[in-house]
């Protein structure tokens, strides 16, 4: 089964099937991570305010672009409203800060990145109460936010916009206003996510996968502050099995399955050599007994990892995504 290079966007414009990935990059280390991911061959580079990195990845970029327009319209740069901007009167701020940051005249899509949100206190975009608790701003009005998100696009600042972290529910109710390009959400060997990808896929939206190889740095947190066992996907024996009669590692055997299944991903790497590797799965094919092992593996709803209990209140709001 060959896999096509990029999803052909409505407008004719191609997402990249394989991305960058800067979530938990220290600035200075994610520079020089993008100068080594644009060697690479990398096009797509997700990125998000909430990240506070944006400023790095913009300097990348612009030394990569060097004014030049037709190297700028080669790249597929994607950020996200925060939580801490998930009010209509917002959108705007947040987006231009994010525009300012990156130093890009235009933004190839921008997603809102979960559907609840933070209170906004200026220079603070995670901001808590002293329990330990999020500052909630339950008051959102989604649709109200996708309105404005939709006419930074009616501006030419920004050619796509789109989701992260939604559910089916809250997807429809923005398709009723304008369908998203793209929903961004967890997908991964132990989490296939299959009824909300049968769902997109019925929709015409693409997918794009975080935590393509289960983000080990955000699982150990969680294992530590939950007791929870995360296993680490790349060691898993099927998954080991695989790659070993591939002569391929075991993050390619996680990327490829996922392109295979249908998905664009974005794995994250700060070394040089496995930025590489992870752009190098579009050379190889898992045949059908390998894609049903590695499907079998899936445990729904357990497998998620990234469940935002870290934001303490934040499955107490309306709008939160994940409900068991
Ligand atoms: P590093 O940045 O040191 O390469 P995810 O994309 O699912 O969030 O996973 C990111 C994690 O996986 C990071 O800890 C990253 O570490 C690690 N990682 C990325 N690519 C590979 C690879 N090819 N082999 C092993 N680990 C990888």
């Amino acid at each position: 089964m060959s896999v096509p290079k990029y999803f052909e966007l409505e407008d004719g414009d191609r997402l990249p099937r394989i991305g960058f990935g800067t979530w938990q990059a220290p600035p200075d280390v994610l520079e020089k991570a993008v100068d080594a991911a644009l060697e690479a061959g990398y096009r797509h580079f997700d990125s998000a305010r909430a990240y506070e990195n944006e400023d790095a990845l913009g300097r990348a970029l612009n030394r990569w672009i060097g004014g030049d327009a037709a190297k700028r319209k080669e790249l597929f740069v994607v950020t996200k409203l925060p939580p801490s901007g998930n009010r209509p009167e917002s959108v705007e701020e947040y987006f231009e800060a994010s525009r300012r940051d990156l130093g890009l005249d235009y933004i190839d899509l921008y997603l809102i990145h979960v559907p609840f949100a933070f209170e906004h206190v200026p220079g603070d975009l995670h901001p808590k109460n002293p329990d330990g608790s999020m500052k909630m701003d339950y008051s959102t009005d989604l649709v109200g936010v996708w309105k404005e998100v939709l006419k930074l696009k009616k501006s030419g600042r920004v050619r796509h916009v789109g989701v992260s972290n939604m559910n089916e529910e809250q997807l429809s109710r923005l398709c009723a206003v304008e369908k998203p390009a793209c929903l961004q959400v967890e997908v991964h060997v132990l989490f296939q996510q299959k009824k909300l990808i049968a769902a997109t896929k019925q929709l015409g939206i693409p997918i794009v996968a975080y935590s393509p190889l289960g983000s080990k740095a955000l699982a150990d947190v969680l294992a530590a502050k939950t007791g929870r066992n995360y296993p680490n996907l790349l060691e898993l024996p099927t998954v080991l099995n695989i790659a070993k009669a591939h002569s391929r590692t075991p993050a390619q055997v996680l990327l490829r399955f996922l392109l295979q299944h249908g998905v664009a991903c974005i794995p994250k790497s700060t070394d040089p050599t496995r930025i590489q590797q992870n752009l190098s799965v579009l050379d190889f094919e898992l045949n059908k007994n390998e894609m049903q092992e590695l499907a079998a593996l899936d445990r729904g709803e357990d497998g998620r990892i990234c469940d935002f209990m870290f934001f303490v209140g934040a499955e107490k709001h309306t709008e939160f995504p994940f409900k068991k």
